[in-house]
This record gives structure tokens, C-alpha cells and sequence, in this order.
């Protein structure tokens, strides 16, 4: 459980590609919160086990990985994470990346090993942190918890928008991919994504970018 904290912490979970992280980033930078995208943090094991060409199934070498991860990696003002004094944070987000983290995060051992360190940084900052299970598992004491979503046709649009220039994935490996990571994320065992019981669920399906950082501002009145 977390301890007493004299910082403010704000969740934010849901699903692959829901705009989480981008209106995460946005409303940090509003009301000057550092931020934290802990998808990052899974994606960089997922990163360094690739580079040193580990199994995904090999659990105890990942947790190894897991266990050697310098915290100062993740840069909190950025929203940039470092490997050896170079920024990664574009290679976290390839495709190779995305179709093996989502197995990497089954991993009980791993997770506990990533909480540790995002309960730690939520000890010490006034922090806006995205997630999958920020609200129900790291942080269930935040002082205010959203869960974002869309439906995956929507989402599938917008990141095929953004991806548009930099790589030739079709709408329909967009889709795909989504729909088989919201999929693994959801049966999981070991902290699936749901949203916590007193998130508030705002659904961007039929909102721009502008209104959904409204929507949320709407909750923070007080601070
Ligand atoms: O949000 P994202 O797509 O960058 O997340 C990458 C993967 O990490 C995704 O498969 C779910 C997992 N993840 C998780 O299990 N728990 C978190 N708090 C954040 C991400």
C-alpha cells in the first residue's frame, strides 16, 4: 500500500492508443506536474531484453533486466528516457516494441520491480502518471483518477493519423495490433486493465483533443 503523501499524484489508465499519454502530458504541463508515462518503463525492458537478444519467454532473464534499471533513465519534465546518454525514446515506440511488451508486463516479478520505482517518484512529485493500473494497483490512494477511452476503430484512426509518415502500417494492422494488446491487457492475471472503482471514465470516442483536456480540467477545480 502507499505510504502518506504530501505530494498530489493523478492517475490516468486505459487502453493502447486511447490519447492517454498525449492529454497526461498536456495537463501536467497546465497545472506544472511532472509526469510519468509507465508504459515507457515496460516498453524499456522490452527495449533492452531485444538489444541483448533475450527470449520473451525467458522470465528470469527479463526480471534481471528489470532489476537494473536506472531510474534516471526516465526523464519527468520531458517525458524522454536515455540509454547509455542517448534518447530512445522513438525506438520505444516501434512496432517490434509493441508486439513484445505487452508480454513482457505479464510478468508478476517484473511489474513488482516497476511499481516499486513509480511509487517512489510519486513519493517525491506532484505527478500526473498514465498508465494501465495506476488507479487500481500503484497509486490507489491518487487524489484524482481518470480512466480514458475509445472506442478501437477510433483509436486505430488517430494512430494511424500520427503514424502516417513514419512507417507503412495499414489502418487494419493498426486495428489488429490494438485490438490484440487490448485483449492481452485485459485477461491478464496480475493487474489487467480496468478502470478503478472511483475513476472517472471519460470516453474520447466523439471528443477532439481540446475538449477531453476540458473535460478532465473540470474535475481538478481543486487542487
Ligand atoms: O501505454 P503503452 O502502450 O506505452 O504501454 C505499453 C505496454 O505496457 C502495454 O502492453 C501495457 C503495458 N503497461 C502495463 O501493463 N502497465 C502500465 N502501468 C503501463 C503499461
Amino acid at each position: 500500500m502507499q505510504n502518506k503523501n504530501t505530494y498530489k499524484n493523478i492517475s490516468i489508465d486505459g487502453p493502447a492508443a486511447s490519447g492517454k499519454t498525449t492529454l497526461g502530458e498536456e495537463l501536467a504541463l497546465r497545472i506544472n506536474y511532472k509526469f510519468l508515462d509507465t508504459g515507457l518503463m515496460y516498453r524499456f525492458v522490452a527495449f533492452r531484453s531485444l538489444l541483448d537478444g533475450i527470449d520473451v519467454n525467458n522470465e528470469k532473464a527479463i526480471v534481471d533486466i528489470s532489476n537494473n534499471i536506472d531510474i534516471s533513465s526516465f526523464d519527468l519534465q520531458k517525458g524522454e528516457v536515455y540509454f547509455q546518454g542517448k534518447k530512445v525514446t522513438a525506438s520505444l515506440k516501434e512496432r517490434n516494441i509493441d508486439s513484445t511488451v505487452s508480454l513482457i508486463a505479464k510478468y508478476s516479478l517484473v511489474r513488482k520491480i516497476l511499481v516499486n520505482h513509480q511509487r517512489q517518484i510519486a513519493l517525491n512529485n506532484n505527478l500526473v502518471m498514465v498508465g494501465r493500473d495506476i488507479g487500481t494497483v500503484v497509486l490507489p490512494e491518487a487524489d484524482h483518477k481518470f480512466f480514458i477511452t475509445a472506442t478501437p476503430e477510433i483509436r486505430a484512426k488517430r494512430r494511424f493519423k500520427d503514424l502516417l509518415f513514419l512507417n507503412n502500417l495499414s489502418y487494419e494492422e493498426i486495428l489488429y495490433d490494438i485490438k490484440k494488446r487490448d485483449s492481452i491487457d485485459i485477461s491478464r492475471k496480475n493487474s489487467p486493465l480496468i478502470p478503478a472503482k472511483d475513476a472517472i471514465v471519460i470516453d474520447t470516442s466523439e471528443m477532439s483533443f481540446d475538449i477531453s483536456v476540458i473535460e478532465i480540467m473540470k474535475f481538478l477545480e481543486v487542487l
